[in-house]
């Protein structure tokens, strides 16, 4: 029987079982197989395997409008620590600057303000000028958020600003009486956290901005917040300068301490950054040099994995996809670091910087690009590069 007799769902089943070399070597028969092979449906399983191929643990997809076999031989540049380092954006004085990424464009905050930037890949380069500004802050924006329809940041002058994000329109009120640190918003839900040793929980809806719903004693400075995809719950990351663990999960209805973290941080471990990946698994990452995975189905006492920096410096910001992948940014020659979470050491590293005390403060990636966001520049590395590859 010919192969092209099969039902095409059963044909597509017989290829998901084979390797990747296996499918490159099919594709080349003919046309029609090349067709066949080519289809996203075949390299699921290859592709839920590698690193940041997009396919989330959970069998999501990040990327359907890049073919999953590009991602696939993408993936292996990023395993390989193959790309282009590029300076985007350079700055002067220092700054302690943001980002998020939404699709092609960049949001990266810069003393009092957040700029927009194009990263359009027809033209091939990056646009220096931005294309939208979003600014009313007295001081430095510390944390900003993206939802569909709104960019919500947090200063060092104890603001919360709400901006439309495509029209002018903003709302500001006084979120904290010192600088707000963090800030996350998901499902109309906004929690800030601030030096002021409290996190406070908001509301998104128009008529009640600015409406404190609760304020929470932490008495501890508040470094990093989270909100849990189910929004049920959040997560406060502080300064750990108090005998408590400075990972604390609350509940967002009454605000009740639903449980902490870990058991023996030391002293000042304080916590700079925390992602979900689900509603029961968290990453974070902070001055003790530690990346820590939770699963809060197994137990909160402990966490599940933990990797440490080698350098012995702070990690300031973490990022994952969603499977195997884990960036981090440290505190010293703007090293970027590439984590495989089935391995204890780190898969790559990337000095973006000599001078010494340079850290990265923020990391965005997709399924080509990393960006990290420096004291003083914004740089990008391209895993679909060609040309000379990146210092390491
Ligand atoms: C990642 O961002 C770049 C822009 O810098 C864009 O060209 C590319 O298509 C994006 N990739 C994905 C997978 O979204
Ligand atoms: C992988 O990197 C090489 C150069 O380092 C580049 O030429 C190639 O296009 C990249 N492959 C993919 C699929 O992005």
């Amino acid at each position: 029987m010919c192969l092209f007799q099969l039902p095409e769902d059963v044909l597509y089943l017989i290829l998901s079982y084979l390797d990747s070399k296996s499918l490159c070597r099919l594709s080349q028969v003919c046309r029609k197989l090349y067709h066949f092979t080519s289809r996203d449906s075949v390299w699921r399983k290859i592709a839920k395997d590698l690193i940041n191929t997009g396919i989330t643990r959970q069998g999501g997809d990040l990327y359907p409008h890049i073919l999953l076999k590009d991602r696939v031989r993408t993936s292996q540049n990023w395993s390989q620590g193959s790309c282009r380092k590029e300076t985007l954006l350079k700055w002067k004085p220092n700054l302690l600057p943001w980002l998020q990424l939404d699709r092609d464009v960049l949001y990266l905050s810069q003393a009092a303000d957040i700029g927009a930037y194009h990263l359009s890949a027809e033209r091939g380069r990056f646009q220096h000028r931005r294309f939208a500004l979003f600014s009313g802050h007295q001081e430095d924006v510390c944390r900003f958020v993206l939802t569909d329809t709104h960019l919500i940041s947090a200063g060092g002058d104890g603001k919360i600003i709400i901006h439309h994000r495509r029209d002018d329109i903003s709302m500001e009120f006084y979120g904290h009486n010192q600088e707000v640190n963090c800030i996350d918003c998901k499902g109309g839900l906004i929690v800030s956290g601030s030096r002021d040793r409290t996190a406070r929980i908001w509301t998104l809806s128009p008529n009640r901005v600015g409406e404190c719903l609760h304020t929470i004693p932490l008495f501890d400075r508040v470094w990093s917040i989270a909100i849990s995809p189910t929004i049920s719950t959040f997560v406060t990351g502080t300064a750990c300068c108090v005998n408590s663990t400075p990972l604390r999960i609350w509940d967002t209805e009454r605000c009740q301490l639903v449980s902490c973290l870990g058991a023996d941080f030391r002293r000042g471990a304080g916590v700079l950054d925390i992602i979900y990946e689900s509603p029961f698994q968290l990453l974070t990452c902070g001055y003790d040099t530690y990346i820590r995975y939770w699963d809060l189905r197994v137990c909160s006492r402990k966490c599940v994995m933990e990797w440490e920096e080698p350098h012995d410096s702070a990690l300031y910001c973490i990022q994952t996809d969603g499977n195997h992948l884990i960036a981090s940014g440290s505190s010293y020659y703007g090293v970027v670091r590439l984590w495989d979470k089935r391995q204890t050491r780190g898969l790559q590293m990337f000095q973006l910087t000599s001078s010494t005390s340079s850290p990265v403060y923020c990391l965005r990636l997709n399924a080509s690009h990393l960006y990290a966001a420096l004291a003083s520049a914004l740089y990008s590395l391209d895993f679909t590069a060609p040309g000379p590859r990146a210092r390491r």
